[in-house]
């Protein structure tokens, strides 16, 4: 197809450049407002089109040169092409602009990484054709990689490790590889087709070479997904455990289950919550393994933890034993069938959401809206389904503050925390 030249004019939501071409919408990913570019088209819809960047005629005084070798081409990262603050700048503008339309026109403050680059503490790799990598922005074609600058330095040092384990061993059946380092602790995941379980422990007596891996902890999972309670794992060597360690108190985690990425802003992002909530009893709803129950329990008389996936669940109670807090009551369910048998049984003063990408169901949002709860401290890291959520909230709170926590650097993702109050 041939190139075409197109001004770029705004930023959209997913962070792509956006500009006209014959009157048509088109998004053209790593590109900045003001700049003049080359693209080709590579994808045409009804109401827009989609781009490649094929050259920059006409660079922003905002652009700089990538880190990462593979940014041009990965779906990974969208932000290196410009400054850490010019990036800052862009994220405040997407949130303010998705606030907008709900109405919200006030303050959007913002605590900055102190990390751009190494500070993911996990990541996933696919396994294709013999190689590790990602898959290409908006595109299911895969690319190997030698290297994630935003994976932590550990993570980067073990890729080549997997890749010398998976040489020597017959992987048959495996789609991805999961890396999650806690503190100086990494624990390696091997994701295989869900078929193949039946062979899982003959494939495990027979595995060569797996001393190479020294300390971490090695695990191979049978499903879908890692995060589901049907994927079957076996640890296949105990190495050291993941551990985070909150207050001088070390806690143990799951290598399968939920946690924060970047460690320096979970710790703001949970203290920060924890200063936010009102009253003796709280509900922490979408509560993972369970760290931020025990911070809010801290200063509240009584917090309830809901979570549906099993092993974050069983993390949750080991926590509760360990600290002997036995303020906190930790439900395994959904929120959405939980909430209301909480709310019938006891009286709430504040709830925190922390719900995944989905956002929460239309029903948790109605219980809060029928509820006395007098304040709502809703953390998000899908900014889109936040606001359709505080669609449904705002007709019985108010919007008291927005802050995004920037635990994504590099990529158009954002944590968002927004403290409503009850309208009196
Ligand atoms: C974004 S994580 C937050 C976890 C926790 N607040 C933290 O900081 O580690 C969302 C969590 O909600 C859980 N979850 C997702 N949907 C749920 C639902 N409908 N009911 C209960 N838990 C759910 C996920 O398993 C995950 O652990």
């Amino acid at each position: 197809m041939e190139n075409e030249i197109v001004d770029i004019y705004d930023i959209s939501y997913e962070g792509s450049g956006v500009g006209k071409l014959d009157g048509q919408v088109v998004f053209v990913p790593k590109t900045l407002k003001g700049e003049k570019v080359e693209i080709s088209i590579i994808k045409k819809n009804k109401s827009f089109l989609l781009a490649k960047l094929s050259n920059v005629l006409n660079p922003s005084a905002e652009r700089i040169e990538p880190r990462c070798p593979y940014f041009e081409k990965c779906g990974g990262c969208d932000f290196q092409h410009c400054s850490y603050q010019h990036e800052r700048e862009l994220k405040t503008e997407i949130l303010r602009k998705e606030m907008s339309k709900i109405g919200y026109i006030g303050d959007i403050s913002y605590q900055e990484s102190k990390n751009r680059f190494f500070y993911r503490n996990k990541i996933k790799l696919e396994f294709f054709n013999g190689e590790l990598g990602y898959f290409k922005s908006k595109s299911h074609s895969f690319f190997g990689i030698e290297c994630c600058p935003i994976a932590t330095e550990m993570i980067n040092k073990s890729i080549p490790v997997v890749k010398r384990f998976i040489s020597s061993n017959d992987c048959f059946g495996l789609k991805s590889v999961y890396f999650k380092q806690l503190q100086n602790n990494l624990s390696i995941c091997f994701l295989f087709d869900k078929k193949i379980v039946k062979s899982a422990q003959k494939t495990i007596k027979n595995l060569k070479n797996i001393e190479i891996f020294g300390d971490f902890s090695i695990y191979f999972a049978f499903g879908e997904i890692l995060e589901s309670d049907s994927t079957k794992i076996f640890c296949v060597k105990q190495g050291k455990c993941l551990k985070q360690i909150y207050d001088g108190i070390t806690f143990e985690f799951d290598v399968s289950s939920f946690n924060q990425v970047n460690d320096e802003i979970a710790k703001k992002l949970y203290d920060y919550v924890a200063s936010k909530v009102e009253g003796k009893r709280v509900v922490n709803a979408y509560s993972g393994q369970g760290l931020l129950t025990y911070i809010l329990s801290q200063n509240a008389k009584f917090v309830y933890g809901i979570e549906y996936q099993k092993s974050a669940h069983m993390s949750a109670e080991k926590m509760k034993e360990q600290v002997q807090d036995y303020k906190i009551e930790n439900i395994c369910g959904k929120v959405e069938e939980e909430i209301a048998k909480i709310l019938q049984r006891d009286k709430i003063d504040c709830v925190v959401l922390d719900p995944s990408r989905e956002g929460c169901e239309n029903s948790v949002l109605n219980e809060m809206n029928q509820s006395e709860i007098i304040k709502v401290v809703y953390v998000s890291c899908n900014f889109s389904t936040l606001v359709r959520d505080l669609k449904i909230l705002k007709d019985f709170y108010d919007i008291e503050s927005v802050k995004i926590f920037d635990m994504f650097p590099c990529t158009a993702n954002m944590e968002t925390v927004v403290i409503l109050r009850r309208k009196v």
